[in-house]
């Protein structure tokens, strides 16, 4: 179908500035220039700090992603762009960026819905057939999504408070770790017990397959500051007991709400990941035991295509031009795009974070 299609992929929603070329599933080139820099000082993303630097960096990112595939801008097929759902400014430079592109060459232009981008990846990585589960873990999403086709998603539940990514993030603070909290959460887990505190497991007495997590944290915090009433402070021990608490927590919801999920559609072949979250190792195992469980293939893409880049909005491009959709300069940028146009809206809205 796609199989020979060049497309340029631009990504710029969130606090990476993203550029990538694809031919048919080959990635000939994927351009992060992330913000971290930028942003460190205020303690999270600063929505106008990052829409100046997607601005400023967007040419650039296109500029490199063409000259490392050694493609150029004549020999694309189509230009993809993500329109959505994310932070509004750095969206529209995004945009701007690709119909500026496609004016100026006059190649077909793709507006694409960030949240798909992630759920049809592992098509790109895994060449995975419809329909699978996908499950989207970040630090500002978290749900099950049924996956038929590049414009047919069917969501099943997700969180009613924050994503698992969030609560990391959190934790680490709470704990005074480095940020982004996952990885040092993780690494501080390695080295506790996972049993030491009885941390709850949020809406597991529920049916369907909600979750919450910011009781959890919560939780967390309650358990800090008891120990800092007994004892007057922590023990590194300590620490490394509460993180390995909580991400087993996390874990053990993760996994049993997947089991629900599946079971609630029947028939899937695969379960798939995506988002930042899917790198840690319990939370991963615990996964694929469930998929086993359930006779389901497990998909993980590559770390560095689970989190943002434009390699998968040029592959998710790739499918909607494949089938037929063309957009014009009338393409418009959208902060709130949920994929699932059909779904009740979410108690709390179920996106704190900034990054989708
Ligand atoms: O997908 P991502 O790069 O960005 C978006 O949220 O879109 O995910 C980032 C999130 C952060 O909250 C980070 O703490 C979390 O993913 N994360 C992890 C791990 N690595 C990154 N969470 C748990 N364990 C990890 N190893
Ligand atoms: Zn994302």
């Amino acid at each position: 179908m796609n199989d020979d299609l060049t497309v340029l992929g631009i990504e710029s929603s969130c606090d990476d500035t993203a550029a990538a070329v694809l031919r048919g599933r080959e990635i000939l080139s994927s351009v992060v220039m992330g913000q971290a820099e930028l942003h460190a000082a205020f303690g999270g993303v600063v929505p106008e700090i990052a829409a100046r630097a997607h601005a400023e960096k967007l040419d650039h990112a296109v500029e490199a992603a063409l000259a490392q595939a050694g493609v150029e801008l004549r020999a694309l097929d189509a230009i993809a762009v993500t329109a959505g759902p994310g932070l509004i400014g750095g969206v529209l430079s995004g945009v701007m960026c690709a119909k500026g592109l496609a004016a100026a060459t006059g190649k077909p232009l793709i507006g694409v819905n960030h949240l798909a981008g992630h759920a049809l990846t592992p098509r790109l990585t895994d060449g995975l057939g419809f329909p699978y589960l996908m499950l989207l873990v970040s630090g500002g999403h978290c749900q099950f999504l049924v996956v038929r086709g590049p414009e047919e998603f069917t969501r099943l539940g997700g969180t009613i408070d924050d994503a698992p990514g969030e609560a990391f993030d959190k934790v680490a603070k709470l704990l005074g770790l480095a940020q982004p909290g996952g990885p040092v959460v993780e690494a501080e887990a390695r080295r506790g017990d996972p049993k030491r505190f009885a941390l709850p497991r949020p809406l597991l007495d529920r049916p369907g397959c909600d979750m919450s997590f910011s009781g959890l944290k919560t939780a967390v915090l309650r358990a800090r500051d008891a120990l800092v009433t007994e004892k007057g402070g922590i023990t590194a021990q300590d620490r490394a007991d509460i993180c390995a608490s909580f991400q087993a927590a996390v874990a053990d919801v993760l996994a049993e709400k997947t089991r629900r999920a599946l079971a609630l559609a029947p028939g899937m072949g695969a379960l798939a990941v995506a988002g930042g979250v899917a790198a840690n190792g319990t939370i991963r195992a615990a996964l694929e035991t469930v998929a086993a469980q359930d006779r389901a293939t497990f998909v993980a893409p590559p770390l560095k295509l689970c989190t943002d880049n434009a390699a998968m909005i040029a592959w998710a491009g790739a499918e909607l031009f494949a089938g037929g959709q063309r957009d014009g300069m009338d393409l418009a940028a959208r902060p709130r795009w949920p994929l699932d146009q059909t779904s009740t809206p979410m108690l709390g809205g179920g996106k704190r974070g900034a990054k989708a």
